[in-house]
């Protein structure tokens, strides 16, 4: 079993203007496919502050799968890729590229995410949009794949010629 942290990045949750619906929604799926949340975080959407909370989770050395969602967006404060590319050594660009093909299929406004992922450390980061839907669509379009990237990443021999899962 993985660990997955969940970071929403959002200026109006930080105030607490609206409720977080988004970070609990990834929680859930990310539940249901077998991962441990071991921790959720809130921050707002400023580079320094998402910066330094990938970088204390990544640290950690105990979380596997780091999803943030928000922030993805052309909004001018719109800078959770900048974030992750900041602290990402290593780009992993099939997944956003993988969550952008299935979203088109649902909307053209898909091409608007700005997703990135990449590793940290033992730690994969995906980025995910703001909105409950988009996040849950975005996140089921790479979950099946995820668990064989973890397996290589923490050095476990993975099989690559076993059956892939159905996306
Ligand atoms: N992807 C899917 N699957 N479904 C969606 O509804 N919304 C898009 C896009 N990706 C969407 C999606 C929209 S409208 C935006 S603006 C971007 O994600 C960025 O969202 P964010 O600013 O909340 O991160």
């Amino acid at each position: 079993m993985f660990n997955a942290a969940v970071v929403t990045v959002s200026d109006r949750c930080f105030r607490g203007e609206r409720p977080d619906s988004a970070g609990p929604v990834v929680a859930e799926l990310l539940k249901a496919a077998g991962y441990q949340v071991v921790r959720t975080g809130l921050v707002p959407d400023e580079q320094p502050k998402i910066e330094q909370l990938l970088r204390e989770i990544a640290g950690s050395g105990s979380v596997q799968l780091l999803v943030t969602t928000g922030g993805t967006g052309f909004s001018p404060r719109d800078v959770t890729p900048e974030a992750t590319l900041a602290v990402c050594t290593r780009l992993t660009p099939g997944i956003p590229e993988a969550m952008r093909y299935a979203s088109l299929r649902i909307t053209p406004r898909a091409m608007l995410s700005r997703a990135q992922a990449g590793i940290r450390h033992g730690t994969l980061i995906v980025n995910l949009p703001g909105s409950p839907k988009a996040a849950r669509e975005n996140l089921e379009a790479v979950l099946p794949a995820l668990a064989h990237g973890l397996e290589m990443l923490s050095g476990r021999p993975a099989d690559c010629a076993a059956e892939p899962p159905e996306i």
